[in-house]
């Protein structure tokens, strides 16, 4: 069985991080989201990945590389636009061939990973397995219809759902789907969906096996969902202090101070990470908050957030809260007259003041 991941897509919901970044290179918990996923598939003992890239594919493979890491082999399959999902399964059958696969959107996180459900699909012995998952907003989702626990039909965010089963972002295949995905068209929005492309073999009568989750899983396409899975993998961190931390600090709850980083005169509230070479003055760091590499944080109240690498946050009057800063990102008190704010924000940001 071989996996195959996605991560290209136009990534419009987490703009303007995505306007110089992969959305799936995104740390959630000092970890790139991508990375879980490998891990995922690793752990199910799929060593064979190809992952599918865009306009952001040498950031990914000069994150990811060959997969040695992991003791797996990458290959990049390279989509010239983001066609839909069933569009990247289309230009992987080289790559796939004939084998039976994981399909495992880049951006996914499910919690309770994939190894029973490989198991799973190859003990049914269908041609397909979807996974679902109970929500409160099927509208924003795949959806499928279900009649005596068999799949009767999906269809891609539906103004009026059928159900409230969405589509989680990991499916199971075996070679039909290349006949599916070669007889469909275009959607709409001229994408190439994955709903059509079941919903095919589900009228040529092939099986497609559902499953439903009841573990954690989230699509972080967008900052709330990331902001929940940061949460989430800060949960599951381990305790542990390899920076310099001043006596003169308190640190309570699970944190973790990667090498490097100074803590001095402050308070940080687990869970949270500070990352390598970051530095912490005089401040609070609160819960579920992760702190990327090479950070200053001085004078200030940072929680429930997302700082990425090279941020400096010195002296605001308020707490920053629920914020996803990109890289680089200077946000600093200042005494120039007149007093006013000052910004350099790209498009399609969201500044909140108070
Ligand atoms: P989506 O989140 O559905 O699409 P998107 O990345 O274009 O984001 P947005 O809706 O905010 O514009 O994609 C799910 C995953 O699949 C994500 O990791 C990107 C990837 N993808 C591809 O690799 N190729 C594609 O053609 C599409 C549509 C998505």
């Amino acid at each position: 069985m071989k996996g195959l991941i996605l991560s290209g897509g136009t990534g419009t919901r987490l703009r303007p991080i995505t306007y110089t970044s992969a959305k799936q290179l995104v740390p959630v918990a000092n970890k790139p989201i991508l990375f879980y996923a490998i891990e995922t598939i690793q752990d199910a003992g799929i060593t064979d990945i190809g992952i599918v890239i865009g306009d952001t594919g040498e950031e990914v493979k000069a994150a990811v590389g060959d997969g040695d890491r992991w003791g797996v082999k990458v290959t990049y399959i390279e989509q010239e636009s983001p066609l839909g999902l069933a569009h990247a399964v289309k230009i992987a059958h080289d790559f796939i061939e004939d084998d039976d696969f994981v399909m495992y959107l880049g951006d996914n996180l499910v919690k309770e990973g994939i190894n029973g459900l490989v198991k799973e699909f190859k003990q049914t012995n269908c041609n397909c397995q979807i996974l679902l998952s109970h929500v409160k907003d099927p509208q924003r989702f795949g959806v499928a219809e279900l009649s005596n626990g068999k799949v009767i039909g999906l269809v891609e965010k539906p103004k009026e759902p059928k159900s409230d089963l969405a589509l989680v972002g990991v499916y199971m295949f075996d070679k039909s789907i290349f006949e599916a995905v070669n007889a469909i068209k275009p959607s709409r929005r001229n994408e190439l969906e994955i709903t059509d492309a079941i919903q095919y073999l589900i009228d040529k009568r092939y099986v497609v096996h559902p499953h439903i989750i009841d573990g954690w899983w989230k699509d972080t396409g967008k900052l709330e969902d990331l902001l929940e899975a940061n949460r989430i993998m800060l949960e599951l961190i381990d305790e542990r202090i390899d920076g310099n931390v001043d006596d003169k600090t308190q640190v309570l709850g699970k944190v973790i101070v990667e090498k490097g980083a100074v803590i001095k005169e402050s308070i940080i509230r687990g869970p949270a990470i500070i990352g390598y070479n970051s530095e912490i003055v005089n401040s609070y760091v609160g819960p579920f908050t992760s702190i990327h590499d090479n950070v200053k944080i001085k004078e200030s109240e940072v929680e429930h957030s997302i700082i990425l690498a090279d941020c400096l946050i010195n002296d605001i009057g308020s707490r920053i809260e629920d914020t996803l800063l990109g890289r680089n990102v200077k946000v600093h008190k200042s005494d120039t007259k007149p007093k006013a704010y000052r910004l350099m924000v790209g498009d399609n940001s969201e500044i909140e003041v108070i």
